[in-house]
């Protein structure tokens, strides 16, 4: 089992852990919409030579008119290939990943996922964090994780995702 940043050649690949791990391309499409774009990252999990799962990261931003953007990250999407989930890949990728974000110097990350997922890594309800989602969605779903204690102090408002968001629905 190895985690290692996106090369050129797992394009293909990744868009086939996506397609399979979701049931449809939406996810798979926009992961090739967003490549490539400032402040994304690509992570793979592999395993016997093959990818078996991905995680991709995109910049999101806080509207609220703030003099100074916080440096944040939304983690979209998350997928393992079917007949390799609940082996602990997700999970190596999640850890993996927001490690090198916050070396990085990013502040936060969110998701829109499962709470009781998420909740393992440390993500908690954006909402006690002041933070709400630019899609109607139930709070207990959008979370978020500071990567560095206090980096959310002072802010609050709404976030939004890259457009490219909107048309994967
Ligand atoms: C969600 C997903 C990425 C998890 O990856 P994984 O490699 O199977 O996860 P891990 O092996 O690290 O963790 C497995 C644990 O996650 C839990 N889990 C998996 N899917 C879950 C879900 N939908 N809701 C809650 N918990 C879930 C399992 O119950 C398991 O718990 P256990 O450790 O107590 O047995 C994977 O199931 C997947 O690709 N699903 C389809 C795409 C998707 O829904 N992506 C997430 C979008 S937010």
């Amino acid at each position: 089992m190895e985690i290692r940043a996106e090369k050129l050649e797992d394009v293909k690949e990744i868009r086939a852990v996506n397609v399979a791990a979701f049931g449809r391309e939406n996810e798979a499409n926009l992961v090739d919409q967003l490549r490539g774009i400032d402040n994304t990252f690509s992570f793979v999990a592999i395993e016997s030579e093959q990818i078996v799962g991905h995680i991709f990261f995109s910049p999101v931003e806080i509207i609220g008119g703030y003099s100074e953007q916080l440096i944040m990250l939304g983690l979209a999407p998350l997928a393992v290939l079917p007949q390799y989930q609940r082996q602990g890949f997700g999970s190596l990728l999640i850890r993996h990943s927001l490690k090198k974000c916050s070396d990085l110097g990013y502040k936060a990350v969110v998701v829109l996922g499962y709470p009781e997922y998420y909740s393992r890594f440390g993500f908690i309800s954006a909402k006690d964090k002041g933070l709400k989602c630019e899609y109607l969605v139930p709070d207990d779903v959008f979370m978020v994780l500071e990567l560095q204690n206090g980096a959310l102090d002072g802010y609050c408002g709404t976030v939004k995702y890259r457009s490219e968001f909107q048309e994967c629905e």
